[in-house]
């Protein structure tokens, strides 16, 4: 299968680290894609509409996206341990990637603001908007951490994948400041080896 793929989206990195996780990696064909919120990349529309990555293509040419359906795709694909399958976890961990999905979201749309959108353009009440979101969920997370442990789900790896992709384009917010249970967890999650394969170009 394929996956069309940027090295620096955030949403890209989880379905990696997820496939890494899994043992799935090596059955992954990367093909890089040029997403971008104004100039549509063709090759990726050819199979997401949107536009946007991850998209994933199985074998069959069947393509599977969001970040999140890829993710399932993948859990169901290996032994299944990303994603508890009932209970009180199932909620817990899928609403922990949403939150840090949630972050993702928001960390690209100012990343766009500030790169993509021309200067006589920009609206900087509306980044100060998407900056919120990341504070309150970061605040959030900070609770949460220290009940992490060695957890290693699709809600850990969303969040691990959160905070790298905030240290490669926003390391001047210095998260771990105010974050010290995030960063304490983040220094175990960030050493394993499919977060350290799957790093951003620049980070
Ligand atoms: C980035 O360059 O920050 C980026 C690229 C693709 C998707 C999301 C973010």
């Amino acid at each position: 299968m394929k996956i069309l793929y940027s090295p620096a989206s955030p949403f890209v990195r989880k379905c990696l680290v997820a496939a890494h996780e899994l043992g799935l990696i090596e059955l992954i064909e990367r093909v890089d894609a040029a997403a971008h919120p104004v100039k549509r990349d063709l090759s990726i529309v050819a199979h997401n509409p949107l536009g946007k990555v991850p998209a994933l293509i199985t074998d069959d040419g069947t393509a599977i996206f969001d970040s999140r359906v890829i993710c399932e795709y993948l859990n169901a694909l290996g032994d299944g341990h990303l994603i508890p399958a009932g209970g009180a976890d199932r909620w817990q961990v899928l609403t922990a990637q949403s939150l840090a999905d949630g972050i993702m979201d928001a960390a690209v749309l100012m990343r766009y603001e500030a790169a993509v959108r021309p200067e006589a353009l920009r609206w900087s009440e509306w980044s100060a908007g998407q900056l919120e979101k990341v504070i309150a969920a970061l605040a959030h997370f900070e609770r949460l951490a220290p009940g992490f442990g060695e957890r290693v789900d699709v809600g850990t790896i969303a969040f691990g994948c959160a905070l790298g992709y905030l240290d490669f384009r926003f390391a001047h917010l210095a998260w771990r400041d105010r974050h010290p249970d995030a960063a304490a967890w983040y220094r175990r999650f960030g050493a394993r080896d499919s977060m350290i394969a799957t790093r951003p170009p620049a980070a």
